[in-house]
């Protein structure tokens, strides 16, 4: 079972509607590799200008969040109807920041990720461990905990196309990425929990990617483990020379 590699860049809270726009004129044509696909991951506030800037190429785009409810008063929040019509494919549910910063839960988080198939969009799920967590020994209870509560209630068939995000939370932009050994370990625990849950074949189709200080030169060893699909990828996806770098360095 061949899975097509994935690279995902997350800018966080980086890049107005027209800097995005100037990033997507220089990766045009030079991040569109075939048998990789590539998600730009932006603000919010970018992502119709994207749309526009992305038509004719082969560039996803992602949010870095949803509201689990598809309408309400919820104020400040954004619901996936409204990131569908934008023309949005994925959305990154569960980042740790999320989970540190704004009280984000393993409950919402599997509400959010209900929410994004509801309206079509394929959710980017993050997990990993605190460093404490890491030195306590505890990486495969958290890990397991986290996806088992991000795939609750999913059938098989939506399991299967979830794409899950491991990013040990001390390798977040710290310059301290995993080792590939040590993330392929932690991800094919990770398979295996999905196995357990939805079966080998939903779980042989689910796309793992590694995040947490990756860089154009390390995504090679990264894509060489038979676990790791992909990555998703903070300050190194900012810049357009190093993000076609980073897609090119997924190609099978
Ligand atoms: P860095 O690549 O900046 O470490 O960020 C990783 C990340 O959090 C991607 O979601």
């Amino acid at each position: 079972m061949s899975r097509i590699p994935i690279i995902a860049g997350n800018w966080k809270m980086h890049k107005t509607a027209g800097e995005a726009v100037a990033f997507v004129r220089g990766v045009k044509g030079k991040a569109e590799i075939e048998g990789v696909e590539s998600v730009i991951c932006a603000p919010f506030t970018a992502l119709p200008a994207l749309a526009e800037a992305v038509k004719g190429t082969t560039l996803k785009l992602g949010a870095q969040n949803l509201h689990f409810a598809d309408q309400g008063a919820y104020t400040g929040e954004i619901s996936g109807a409204m990131l569908k019509e934008l023309g949005v494919t994925y959305v990154i549910v569960g980042h740790s920041e999320r989970r540190q910063y704004f009280a984000e839960t393993d409950e919402t988080v599997n509400k959010k990720v209900h929410a994004a198939f509801r309206h079509g969009l394929t959710p980017i799920v993050c997990v990993g461990e605190l460093l404490e967590e890491r030195e306590a020994g505890k990486t495969r209870d958290v890990v397991r905990r986290q996806t088992e509560a991000a795939f609750d209630g999913l059938s098989a068939e939506q399991a299967a196309q979830v794409v899950v995000a491991y990013e040990p939370v001390w390798a977040i932009g710290t310059g301290r990425a995993s080792t590939a050994e040590d993330a392929n370990e932690v991800i094919g625990f990770i398979r295996g929990v999905i196995a357990e849950r939805f079966g080998a074949d939903a779980a042989a189709k689910v796309r793992i990617q590694y995040g947490g200080s990756v860089k154009p030169e390390t995504v090679p060893d990264f894509m060489r483990q038979p676990e790791i699909d992909g990555a998703l990828v903070g300050g190194a996806s900012l810049d357009p020379a190093s993000y076609i770098r980073l897609v090119e360095g997924a190609k099978p």
